[in-house]
């Protein structure tokens, strides 16, 4: 039976879904891994000039990204007193700093005399933040050290001139900041995350790869080129005989959480001859996002998947660096895409493998080009000290992301940069548009459309907030 001879419930493909894969494991997962809780049917599309329009970008800056938390560092990358790491979005700059052994401050990164930016870039075990403009200080905790002109400042004799801080919380070994005070807690907004992935602790992993990557595209256009699956056949379609990009799952645990789960080790439904179980595990460890050297010359038992396989070959490859028994880990947790996006700029990825992380956003105040940050965590070996976080690789708008592929894998760069070179097409298509609609599909896209709900509602409180 072909595709077209079959009549479906809108919002489902007619091939098998991904808790039908799920089902045929020979290693099953846990009960997360089913799909979950999805809004009632939405089908509305969205103006393209929410893509360029300065007017629409302003609102995002004023109403949006103050209210919203993000992740600014890894803890790892500021393990002792006084280490700092500067986080900039959309106009924006932090100051993230360790201000004793367990307490991590996070403040506004501008100077209380002239507002000078009061730290440039990230540093090691300072002693107190001194404004290179006209010398003042400031501790660690953000109390003010030194005031070279305090006789000439008799306004602020009697009041606290502390370096105004936002909110700091941690999960996964990620420092989040948020500048609203009263914004719902980083624990309300990740629901299920930290408990699902309690089994891998990605507070114990190391910062293997950061690629820091400029687009020339809207950073709404990039957050959504990593929301759904539709595009692996036109973007990346040396994965499908390995992607089960159709049969993909999407669920939304809360109004800041979406996922998508995505099978690996599978074909595509898009393929349309019967591949064997050899050529879809070659394809896997080949051409797609898995890249192992020599795997490909391994051949797949009689009788056995090249899924089942696949996550074999996985768990003993990671037995040998950590020393750790995964027996017991499904299939899905080595093969699969287990990603959770986190409104409106962050993603992370489940699974023991490896996990990937992004961090989308507006690059400066510009509305038309974006910054996308890949993050790669890795288990540490059972030998040998915990490596160091690697340091960050900023890619600027024309150089490739093939440039990390030594340190992320040649196949996994290769599918960044694909990603990339579309989202400056799609800029320019949004602008050029004759409808001046974008429309998202109504069940593998509808985190997009949820994306854009979350958007409209911070702006509308925003709004409705300045105005009384
Ligand atoms: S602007 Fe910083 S001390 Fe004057
Ligand atoms: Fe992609």
């Amino acid at each position: 039976m072909t595709n077209q001879e079959t009549s479906f419930t809108p919002g489902r493909h007619p091939a098998e879904s991904y808790e039908d894969i799920l089902d045929s494991d020979a290693v099953g997962s846990p009960d997360f891994y089913r799909e979950g809780v999805n809004p009632p049917e939405m089908l509305e599309s969205y103006d393209t000039s929410r893509y360029y329009d300065p007017e629409f970008f302003q609102k995002e800056v004023d109403y949006v990204w103050p209210r919203v938390w993000q992740w600014a560092a890894r803890e790892e990358e500021i393990p002792e007193t006084g280490d700092h790491v500067v986080f900039d979005v959309a106009g924006y700059s932090f100051l993230i700093v360790r201000a004793s052994n367990n307490e991590i401050k996070a403040f506004y990164n501008s100077c209380l005399h002239r507002g000078r930016q009061l730290v440039e870039c990230d540093g090691a075990g300072a002693k107190a933040f001194r404004c290179p403009f006209h010398g003042m200080a400031w501790n660690l905790d953000g109390s003010l050290k030194v005031n070279p002109f305090a006789w000439d400042a008799p306004q602020w004799e009697e009041s606290d001139n502390s370096l105004p801080e936002v909110r700091v919380s941690t999960w996964g070994g990620f420092i989040f900041i948020n500048m609203d005070h009263n914004a719902p807690s980083l624990e309300e907004v990740l629901g299920p995350i930290p408990e699902h992935f309690s089994r891998y602790a990605l507070e114990d992993r190391y910062k293997a790869v950061h690629v820091s990557k400029k687009i020339r595209a809207n950073w709404k256009a990039t957050t959504e080129a990593f929301m759904e699956t539709h595009h692996v056949v036109g973007t990346h379609p040396q994965g499908l005989p390995m992607t089960a990009d159709i049969n993909t799952q999407y669920d939304h645990p809360s109004e800041y959480v979406g996922r998508q789960i995505c099978a690996h080790g599978v074909q595509s439904p898009h393929v349309e001859e019967s591949l064997s179980p050899q050529e879809i595990f070659d394809a896997f460890f080949g051409s797609g996002q898995h890249d192992v050297d020599n795997d490909s010359r391994l051949l797949v038992p009689e009788g056995m998947s090249a899924r089942a396989y696949a996550a074999q070959i996985m768990r003993e490859q990671l037995s040998a660096v950590t020393g750790v028994d995964y027996s017991d880990a499904g299939d899905a947790e080595f093969t699969d895409s287990l990603m959770y996006n986190v409104a409106p700029s962050m993603s992370f990825w489940g699974g023991f493998y490896q996990n990937t992380v992004y961090r989308f956003r507006p690059n400066g105040l510009d509305p038309e080009s974006s910054i996308m940050d890949i993050v790669i965590l890795r288990p540490v070996p059972k030998d040998g000290p915990r490596p160091k976080p690697v340091p960050i690789m900023h890619l600027d708008f024309d150089e490739p992301v093939t440039l990390a592929g030594e340190t992320m894998g040649e196949g996994l760069a290769v599918v960044f940069e694909q990603d990339a070179i579309n989202l400056p097409w799609v800029q320019k298509g949004l602008r050029a548009s004759g409808t001046g609609k974008v429309e998202f599909a109504h069940y593998q896209e509808m985190r997009l459309r949820l994306h854009h709900r979350l958007i409209d509602r911070l702006i509308a409180e925003g709004e409705a907030a300045a105005a009384s």
